[in-house]
């Protein structure tokens, strides 16, 4: 199809230009005080959307920040394809880790990247990822080749939760009706390795606080006859998992499905290279559940993590306390069958179960999320695939993610419809991390994947 690439070559530095507009936008959903960032994106996401061709433009509001929607109807005998995304971004910090300003993007060469990337937060993830969605869309509207429905739902709040699209979806299960959700919040193996994420994870993250004396003490006069809460939550941390790297929490593994041999000979398919892995992260050696390959605890196995840790002093110089209290926050990454608040609750039970009369406890859940597999023979898959194929010359790999993008479960529960994760990020694009990036390669050619995956799938949608 001569004319996708033709129109991308035409367009092609106008497409950035608009995302570096997107770019500048600081739409931090955790911060308040970018409140009004926020809520200026929407309206530019918004006013591209318009541009771009798409109709019934809402600015829907919610508890939270609102969800950009438009659609274009071509006929109600043709499949319906709904796009996902979120205009919000994670904060920045640690900002001095920043070679620039994380919302003045710059474009930049690198090794992985020679054709150039653009470095700002959100560029990855994810507007740039759903912003070739709305490109795709210019292009098919402009050739006059958009083959079927589609629809926009793009939102302000996936970096918290996603808890008021959950309602919203719940309460516009009509208005979302469609035959499939086509996602790009993900990425792919390698630029000459393309691939489809089949899996991600669920969340089940909390924040703990352990108490000691009601008062901090000095560490001379206290030290040694009463307990200090930081020691006795770090003694508590590594009773959660054994010396093979195995979850202590009683029931924690009850309901996980063990993969067949096949299932895991087929995650060993995909190109890894250990020696490349530890070198990207500067790592003596790997660590992690014993008798599981990285692939296997990345994808397929629940994991749990200290996310942060912090009590007592931690200002200049020394000072010499046993502090009251110590915080952690803790996540654990599920998978399929794992329900994120039976997993919760089975933490928060063991939490309390381990803790020392020395101290009190408490367990303070946040927000949670169900894992997602897509299966690899329906069509939705199969037309993704095939426009990889085309455009990639090679078909791609279906790989798991250690990722969770908690509202695709939703997705399928409220609607019915699975999702197709369509991503086109690297690992190595430092998203949620200090210098995210984007290469302009995978940009552009998520604009060219996109409209061979809506020819593909209208063609092998059954009502043809
Ligand atoms: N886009 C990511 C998830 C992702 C990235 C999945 C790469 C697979 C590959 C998403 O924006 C994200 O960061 N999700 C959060 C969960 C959320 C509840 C904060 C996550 O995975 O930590
Ligand atoms: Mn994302
Ligand atoms: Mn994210």
């Amino acid at each position: 199809m001569k004319h996708i690439k033709n129109y991308i070559n035409n367009h092609k530095s106008r497409f950035i230009n608009e995302l570096l507009e997107l770019l500048k936008i600081p739409s931090i959903s955790a911060d308040p005080a970018y409140k009004k960032d926020v809520l200026n994106c929407a309206e530019v996401v918004a006013k591209f959307m318009q541009e771009a061709g798409a109709e019934n433009i809402q600015i829907c509001k919610t508890a939270g920040y609102p969800i950009v929607y438009g659609e274009k109807i071509i006929g109600n005998h043709l499949p319906t394809v709904l796009v996902y995304g979120h205009y919000d971004v994670q904060p920045p910090d640690p900002l001095e880790l920043w070679e620039n300003e994380p919302f003045d993007p710059i474009i930049k060469k690198t090794e992985i990247h020679p054709d150039g990337a653009i470095f700002a937060r959100g560029s990855c993830d994810d507007k740039g990822q759903f912003y070739m969605h709305i490109k795709a869309f210019e292009l098919m509207m402009e050739t006059d080749t958009l083959p079927c429905n589609i629809k926009f739902m793009i939102e302000g709040e996936e970096e918290v939760g996603s808890e008021n699209l959950g309602v919203f979806v719940k309460e516009n299960k009509e208005r979302l009706q469609c035959d499939a959700i086509l996602i790009s919040d993900t990425g792919i193996i390698a630029n000459d390795t393309p691939s489809i994420t089949t899996g991600l994870k669920g969340l089940s993250y909390l924040e703990v606080e352990v108490t000691g004396p009601n008062r901090d003490l000095h560490s001379g006069l206290y030290g040694g006859a009463v307990a200090n809460p930081i020691n006795i939550l770090c003694e508590m941390i590594a009773k959660m998992k054994d010396i093979n790297n195995h979850i202590t929490i009683p029931g924690f593994y009850d309901n996980v499905i063990e993969l067949s041999a096949e299932e895991r000979a087929e995650i060993s398919r995909a190109p890894f290279s250990l020696e490349k892995y530890k070198q990207a992260l500067d790592l003596g050696d790997i660590h992690g559940e014993e008798g599981y390959t990285t692939m296997e605890r990345t994808g397929i196995r629940p994991t749990l993590d200290v996310n942060g840790i912090w009590g007592g002093y931690t200002g200049e110089g020394a000072k010499t306390v046993i502090p009251s209290k110590a915080y952690a926050k803790i996540s654990m990454r599920l998978v399929p069958n794992q329900s994120d608040e039976e997993i919760t609750e089975l933490f928060s039970d063991y939490f309390q179960e381990i803790a020392p009369e020395s101290v009190k406890v408490k367990v303070t859940p946040h927000h949670g999320g169900e894992p997602y597999v897509s299966p690899t023979d329906i069509p939705a898959y199969l037309a993704a695939s095939k426009a990889m194929e085309v455009t990639y010359g090679k078909k791609p790999v279906p790989v798991r993610s250690g990722g969770s993008i908690p509202i695709v479960a939703l997705f399928e529960k409220e609607l019915g419809v699975k999702s197709i994760l369509l991503g086109f990020g690297l690992d190595s694009d430092a998203i949620h991390s200090p210098n995210e990036h984007y290469g302009i390669f995978n940009y552009l050619k998520g604009i060219e994947t996109i409209p061979y995956f809506f020819q593909n799938y209208t063609n092998l949608d059954k009502r043809n």
